[in-house]
């Protein structure tokens, strides 16, 4: 196989070191490595620590044109197939957020014409301001795909939240599959549509009706399906999660902006609708902020039925998806509601699962479901969100293989 390239831009934090075992996997794996450093990062690791490993020269600074080893911001962002941006600082995700270009690092971003992957890295808080969020949403927007960051114990502070940069090892594999696309996934040449995370539905310009979704188990399922080789659309409404490494994700707000996302995604093998969308949103959302009138006087908020994406979608005349995945959140008989909304919605699938209080599956890591077939249920026993996902996407494989064989 052709030797792939990639530019690994590494920014300034405790994690850089992390770098270094990167680099020396993606060499074992035959990928050429070549590195930019930012000032800031050079204080965790030196050049020369990063050069040893990478069998190349180090490159900080945008100039030293006299040297005739230089390649330019331009050329060095264009020489390769894939460009990392490992740890990416607050500092670099603003950078790029806003185009700017005042030393290499920012210059080889802004220059490049190729596939980006940013795995962050930072404090807790600085990874959950506004400011950050906005310029990751820009980013992602733009095209640019995130891994992580993981939530954990910062070195630093000990303070604890999403902030942690991503293992090599969950890097590696981000990296390799934008570099070796599956041709032999089980998935393979299928397009995957999947919503996910909850909808806001403005009541005004600061109030929403939103829902407690987090999002985790429909941003599994994508990664899961890219996994196995699909080409997957993640629709997801408003979530602090990273888009999964080579999902084409597409941010929105509110119901009547995912189902127009859904119907712009259309053709698709198969469409799994994760997502809690809020079942209503307010008739006429005010241009200006409600303001209470000092008098004990309630505002009258007058709701109307958000359209619905998945029977919308499933009761398509033509170009409805071979295979439309429901899911139903009950809190209690989750089985007979969960079998009557497959049938009610047109779905040929419903994924049930519990979310009564004392569950915590709103918002945690684990889940326990029951898979509502035509032909019957099938309870699973309780796995991670990602477990979940991955054999639900082994099922679907398992289904398409079996109508491909039989066609
Ligand atoms: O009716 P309920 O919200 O429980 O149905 C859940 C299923 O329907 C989920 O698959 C959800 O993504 C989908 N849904 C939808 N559009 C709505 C409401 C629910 O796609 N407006």
């Amino acid at each position: 196989m052709e030797a792939k390239r990639i530019v690994l831009i590494m920014g300034g934090g405790i994690a850089a070191y992390k770098c270094l075992d990167l680099i020396r996997r993606l060499r074992e794996r035959g990928v050429d490595v070549r590195v930019v450093m930012t000032r800031a990062a050079q204080q965790f690791v030196t050049p020369l620590s990063v050069s040893a490993l990478s069998n190349d020269r180090v490159f900080t600074d945008l100039f030293d044109l006299d040297d005739e080893r230089e390649i330019g911001h331009i050329r060095l962002s264009r020489l390769c197939d894939l460009i990392v941006v490992a740890p990416a600082t607050a500092d670099l995700i603003a950078k790029a957020a806003n185009g700017h270009a005042d030393d290499l690092a920012s210059a080889v971003l802004l220059a490049s014409d190729k596939q980006i992957l940013m795995a962050p890295a930072m404090n807790p808080k600085m990874w959950l301001n506004p400011a950050t969020q906005r310029n990751v949403r820009q980013l992602e927007a733009d095209g640019i795909s995130f891994i992580g960051p993981a939530v954990g114990e910062m070195a630093e502070s000990g303070e604890a939240g999403p902030g942690r940069l991503v293992e090599p090892a969950e890097l590696l594999a981000a990296i390799e599959a934008r570099l070796h696309p599956s041709s032999s996934g089980s998935l393979a040449g299928r397009h995957v549509l999947i919503t996910s995370g909850p909808t806001h539905e403005p009541i005004d310009p600061v109030r929403y009706i939103a829902n407690r979704s987090s999002g985790k188990q429909g941003h599994a399922i994508a990664a899961a399906a890219i996994a196995a080789g699909a080409r997957v659309t993640l629709v997801s409404g408003p979530v602090t999660l990273g888009a999964p490494a080579g999902a084409t994700t597409v941010q929105v707000q509110t119901a009547e902006e995912m189902l127009n996302a859904v119907r712009a995604a259309l053709p698709a093998d198969v469409a799994i609708f994760c997502a809690a969308v809020a079942d209503w949103r307010a008739a006429s959302p005010a241009d200006e902020k409600i303001k209470k009138t000092g008098d004990g006087e309630k505002p009258q908020l007058e709701l109307v039925e958000n359209p619905d994406i998945l029977k919308t979608i499933a009761h398509m005349k033509t170009g409805r998806p071979n295979l439309i995945v429901g899911f139903a959140a009950e809190t209690e008989n989750v089985i007979a509601f969960a079998t009557r909304k497959r049938r009610n919605k047109g779905a040929d699938w419903t994924v049930a699962n519990d979310v009564s209080t004392h569950t915590g599956v709103m918002g945690g890591d684990r889940n326990r479901v029951h898979l509502i077939t035509e032909t019957g249920v099938d309870s699973w026993p309780e796995m991670s969100k990602r477990e979940v996902a991955e054999t639900l996407i082994a099922r679907i494989s398992a289904l398409l293989h079996d109508k491909a064989r039989r066609v």
